[in-house]
């Protein structure tokens, strides 16, 4: 089941960044490699005195400019079963798979847990840096441990659970520990047939599926479908998916806002309540909105896309001025879930 690769390291200089990021901008990397072992990894960091930035799928960056460092393009292989019951696999899974191939190695074997996270974009490894997430299921939901290496210390490291503090779009990666580990590799818990807990709770899901009994497949099949149907091939036209998170607001704001927006969509929970901001967006008519190459995709309003030859600070410049219009009339602030480099 292993399939590490073993590579020549190819330290590159003066790299373009072009490829390795799906808005696809582009920018230079002072240096560069590709890194397809963890053991390359810790020697390539020892001899390291420069900055550096680990790069996945790129699928979740918008580089603004130049970078005076070393890039560092994760690519560590393997899927194993690492433990295995009548209900349940445990499976760990190297950080430079790609998330999608991952998933769908999952129903090829008839595992259930990811199906709803079909189709996201990017690389194992970045997958708990955000908690990934989608109809109603997200990495959380699975998810044990990952491995980690400190980078000040090259310590191999491992956190649980509740060590990653995984949250809305969000885990200890994001926050307090902040630049310091690349994860290696994540271990998740799946279900094995006549034990799986689909979540079939969203709307656009249950249409495709109608009232059949839905096997993993045929959800994976319905998310594929809608997915394809509604967000931009970043292959086609770059983009990073939903740029910006849904804003999380008190239940006496809503209520002013409700006032005022009758339709307004909501995801209302005990303490809060979820605005999809793709929708305050689109209230403003800003969808299909272009400046140059940098643009808001024309069929969802949380996507900017670059169609040809935007740059980050273009792209930069157009969500800094969404920011300003959604403040302006909402009075909330859009927070981008798409890091900024
Ligand atoms: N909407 C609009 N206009 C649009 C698009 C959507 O008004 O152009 C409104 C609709 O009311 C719709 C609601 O916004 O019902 C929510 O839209 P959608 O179901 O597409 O989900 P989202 O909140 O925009 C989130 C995730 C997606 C994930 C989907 C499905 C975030 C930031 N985004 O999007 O994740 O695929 O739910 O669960 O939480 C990603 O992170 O890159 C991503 C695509």
């Amino acid at each position: 089941m292993f399939d590490y690769l073993t590579i020549i390291m190819v330290f590159k200089e003066n790299f373009s960044i072009k490829r390795i990021n799906t808005f696809g901008v582009d920018a230079k990397s002072n240096r560069y490699i590709k890194i397809s072992k963890t053991s390359d990894l810790i020697n390539v960091l020892k001899s390291n005195d420069l900055p550096i930035r680990i790069v996945g799928g790129g699928s979740n960056v918008l580089w603004t400019k130049d970078f005076n460092g070393l890039t560092i393009h994760i690519a560590n292989k393997g899927i194993s079963i690492i433990k295995e019951t009548s209900k349940k696999v445990v499976v760990e899974v190297q950080s430079g798979e790609n998330w999608h191939d991952f998933v769908i190695w999952s129903i090829n074997n008839g595992y259930g847990g990811l199906e709803n996270l079909s189709l996201i974009p990017g690389y194992v490894g970045a997958a708990p840096i955000q908690n990934i997430g989608a109809y109603g299921v997200e990495l959380a939901d699975v998810f044990i441990s990952c491995s980690t290496i400190e980078i000040n210390t090259l310590k191999q490291k491992q956190f649980n659970y509740s060590e990653c503090n995984l949250d809305y779009r969000d885990s200890i990666f994001k926050n307090e520990n902040k630049g310091e580990y690349i994860i290696t590799s994540i271990i998740l818990v799946l279900t094995k047939n006549g034990f799986h807990k689909l979540n079939t709770d969203y709307d656009e899901i249950k249409s495709i599926i109608g009232k059949e009994m839905p096997t993993p497949k045929n959800i994976s099949d319905a998310v594929i479908k809608i997915r394809l149907s509604k967000l931009p091939n970043p292959e086609k036209v770059g983009n990073c998916g939903s740029f910006f998170k849904n804003p999380i607001i008190s239940k006496s704001f809503f209520k002013k806002l409700k006032s005022r927006y009758h339709e307004i969509p909501n995801y209302t929970s005990k303490n809060d309540v979820k605005i999809p901001a793709a929708w305050l967006i689109d209230n403003l008519n800003l969808k299909g909105y272009r400046v140059g190459d940098a643009g808001i995709d024309e069929n969802h309003a949380l996507v900017l896309v670059n169609y040809g030859n935007a740059s980050g600070k273009e792209i930069l410049k157009l969500a800094n001025e969404i920011i300003t219009k959604v403040k302006f009339v909402y009075g909330i602030k859009l927070i981008p879930e798409v890091n900024i480099w």
